[in-house]
């Protein structure tokens, strides 16, 4: 294997917390263990612009504490193509960058397997993403500062739901998994998750609607997941003025604010390790994998299993919602 000298890192599909702190970890293993470190600008973009500098320990001084990505980012068409993917290549040549360490969700993790199977690179990938949509890892970087989020933003809600007595949907992020949207509606109290990974087996609108909403109050929150199988938070508040139209609705849409904001002590520490790890890996000649961790321990997952399989979610935590909020 040819010896690795220089390391790029980039930050890839949609951003989120703690990503700074993860580029902040491998920049400093990397100069530590002696490797040169070149930062790549807008993901797998920059490997095709070349927009390309040179990290020294200075350039990540004080961005633990910052949300967002200094690399910036970027969810490159291009890099989707062999054309792209030959250009990134020759710009690595040309850089004298021998390995990549890509922070990012599934789509970017994606485009490292495949430019790696295709060039021979060591890449090795960190679950980068607020969806944890991510498999052999328990908890992705930003989730739980989403989480957070999410949580002070539903408490707010839950005021005005509660003083005016009506029923909310909060939309929440997660791309088509609902691990936002259950675990949000457990730290919150909410009445209820509708999550797509069951949306195919029960309607579940219907079944929070026969079941009842919380007896003891007229408000509820809902937590939804936002995905076409689920409606989206829009889809149920229409479904419920024509179907159900006792009930006061109304919409919250959280969006883009789940993604910023300064990173948890969770998600810094998580990043800082898995930073670390990421070098340790290609010290190790490990390639093609991405770091995740398993009841606490770090460990290395291949890019195809993180991949291609689905994670699946905890079905107790929906019993869980539903005990707790009688
Ligand atoms: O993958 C992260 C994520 O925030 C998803 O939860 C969401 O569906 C998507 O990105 C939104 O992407 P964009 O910022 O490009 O609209």
């Amino acid at each position: 294997m040819a010896e690795i000298k220089c390391v790029g890192i980039l930050t890839s599909g949609g951003d989120a917390p703690a990503m700074n702190a993860a580029i902040r970890a491998v920049t400093r293993a990397a100069i530590y263990n002696g490797f040169e470190v070149k930062g790549i600008m807008r993901g797998y973009r920059g490997l095709i612009t070349g927009e390309i500098f040179p990290m020294k320990t200075q350039n990540v001084s004080n961005i633990i504490q910052q949300g967002g990505t200094i690399l910036k980012t970027a969810r490159c068409k291009e890099f989707t193509t062999p054309e792209g993917r030959q250009i990134a290549y020759d710009t690595m040549q040309k850089e004298g960058i021998d390995a990549l360490v890509v922070i990012g969700g599934d789509g970017s993790l994606t485009g490292a397997r495949i430019f790696a199977s295709e060039y021979n690179i060591p890449i090795v990938g960190l679950p980068g993403t607020i969806d944890n949509d991510l498999y052999g890892t328990d908890t992705t970087i930003g989730y739980d500062t989403a989480l957070n989020t999410i949580m002070e933003a539903t408490d707010k809600i839950r005021d005005t739901a509660s003083s005016h007595e009506r029923l909310f949907f909060i939309e929440v992020m997660g791309r088509n998994a609902g691990f936002l949207a259950l675990n949000g509606a457990i730290a919150t109290g909410a009445e209820a998750a509708i999550i797509p990974e069951i949306a195919t087996e029960v309607d579940q609108l219907a079944e929070l609607i026969q079941n009842g909403f919380r007896k003891s109050k007229n408000s509820s929150i809902v937590l939804v997941a936002e995905s076409e199988l689920t409606g989206g938070a829009m889809g149920l508040a229409e479904r419920v003025k024509n179907e159900y139209p006792q009930y006061d609705v109304r919409v919250t849409i959280l969006g883009h604010i789940q993604r910023g904001g300064s990173p948890t002590a969770s998600d810094r520490i998580l990043a800082s390790r898995m930073g670390e790890a990421a070098i340790n890996a290609l010290l190790e000649g490990q390639r093609n994998i991405m770091v995740g961790i398993q009841n606490d321990e770090l460990v290395y997952v291949p890019f195809t299993k993180a991949i291609r399989n689905d994670k699946p979610i905890n079905r107790d935590l929906l019993n869980t919602i539903k005990i707790l909020s009688i």
